[in-house]
């Protein structure tokens, strides 16, 4: 089966209303703190991406039954450390570094060795930040290089700790946090600001977690083992995924579009944010709070001019997964935008930021870099008219969605590989992008 597409034509002009695949992050945090909780919890509009299902399949694997009934998933908990864990059991996280971080907290009493695997991307990415806290607060875990496979076996002597996150990497931060949930006292976390879910949805469930805010580190502490009960969450959209249509839109001449229902809490709307200082006049309407999260509906309209940006580094963290897409704004931006520290960007599915460099390479876009800074020379004048093909990108779902974009929005004839790489984090991208006009083979 061929697993390529064909971009040949850019997309023309639109104005349309469409809603994106549910948040990854959230629906994540749901399953696992649903096979947590105390009775059955019923989840609506659950991402169905590849991501989750490993994410559901490792619960199964873990003794949690939960069976889908029209859009709502069932999951039946029995508490906190409530796993019914069988002899050589093994955990897929497939492409997952969400997955396979935060599973990790909630096994470290497993009564069983339990091995972590994960597919060919997750396989070359470290380990490291989560096996260091997860040592000190006692637990038993192997691994050869800081990689995967990892094994842990269960220990009943942990300990709280007291951490500083100084990466922000909620993946981190979040696995604390469940290890916490499995430990006496008070564990205490001094983290650099990352997408808060995890905390949310544990207030949200009333568990005994205090955060205060501090400008650049939230400190975190939660109470260890305490129970909570079974919940109902109606999953919103997900700004990443809304990103690439944001960016569709602000490229495309005379269009407009509506992006329903999205999750824009501010730890993931650094996104908008720099559009909007590049020229951009991206609107959130309707805001409300759901369950501690704020959802919103996002109005784009395009942009002829758009101006560089000198992006400040304290955004990083609220638009990490959104920098490819952002850079391709910066390629047809007038004058020369500049990002700084973006070394985390190499530790996502791919070395993004060595990707992303080559990728404004071939569509003929200077680039300087100096360590983990880059410098973007916007050509507000910028078609394309050669063929591209992409390949090789280790299946990074990402790389395959800025690549369709820049086709629809700057022209060429492209071959985009790997097709199937979509399916970790939003299947229905090829379909909404047919529905708004995009012709593609
Ligand atoms: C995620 C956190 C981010 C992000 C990833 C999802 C999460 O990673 O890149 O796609 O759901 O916690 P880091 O926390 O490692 O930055």
């Amino acid at each position: 089966m061929t697993n390529h597409i064909l971009i040949e034509n850019k997309i023309n002009n639109f104005e349309k209303k469409i809603q994106v695949s549910s948040d990854k992050s959230i629906s994540i945090r749901s399953v696992l703190l649903a096979s947590q909780a105390i009775g059955t919890s019923k989840i609506s509009n659950l991402l169905e991406s590849e991501d989750v299902f490993n994410t559901l399949k490792t619960i199964k694997k873990l003794g949690i039954n939960y069976t889908k009934k029209k859009n709502t998933y069932h999951i039946k908990g029995f508490g906190v450390n409530g796993f019914n864990i069988k002899k050589n059991t093994t955990i897929n996280a497939g492409n997952s570094g969400t997955l396979a971080r935060l599973i990790l907290g909630l096994i470290v009493k497993s009564k069983y060795k339990i091995k972590l695997i994960g597919d060919k991307s997750l396989s070359k990415r470290d380990f490291s930040r989560v096996i260091n806290p997860l040592r000190l607060f006692g637990s038993n875990i192997k691994s050869k290089n800081n990689l995967l496979p990892i094994e842990i076996s269960g220990t009943k002597f942990l300990r709280p700790i007291n951490y500083d996150e100084k990466i922000g990497s909620a993946q981190v931060k979040s696995c604390i946090i469940l290890t916490a949930l499995n430990t006496p006292g008070v564990t205490r976390i001094k983290a650099k600001i990352s997408r808060n879910h995890t905390e949310l949805m544990l207030k949200f469930l009333k568990y005994p977690i205090k955060v205060k805010r501090g400008e650049k580190f939230d400190i975190i502490n939660i109470q260890g083992l305490k129970q909570f009960k079974s919940f109902n969450y109606n999953i919103p959209g997900d700004i990443s995924s809304a990103s690439f249509f944001i960016v569709l839109t602000l490229l495309s001449k005379k269009s407009k579009i509506i992006i329903e229902n999205v999750n824009v809490n501010k730890s993931r709307t650094g996104i908008i944010t720099i559009l909007n200082k590049m020229g951009a006049d991206i609107k959130l309407k309707n805001k409300r709070l759901y369950n501690g999260e704020e959802i919103a509906n996002i109005h784009v309209k395009s942009k002829e001019k758009l101006n560089a940006v000198n992006c400040p580094a304290k955004l990083n963290s609220s638009a990490i997964d959104e920098f490819l897409i952002i850079f391709l704004v910066a390629a047809k931006a007038n004058g020369i935008s500049k990002f700084k520290d973006l070394g985390e960007m190499n530790k996502k599915e791919s070395k993004r930021l060595d990707l992303a460099i080559k990728f404004l390479g071939l569509i003929g876009i200077k680039v300087k870099r100096f360590e983990n800074n880059i410098s973007i020379y916007g050509n507000p004048n910028l078609i394309l008219s050669d063929n591209y093909e992409i390949k090789n990108f280790l299946k990074d779902h990402r790389i395959f969605f800025l690549s369709c974009i820049t086709a629809l929005t700057l022209g060429g004839n492209w071959k985009i590989n790997d097709k199937d790489s979509i399916n970790s984090s939003f299947p229905n991208f090829l379909k909404i992008l047919k529905k708004i006009g995009a012709k593609i083979n």
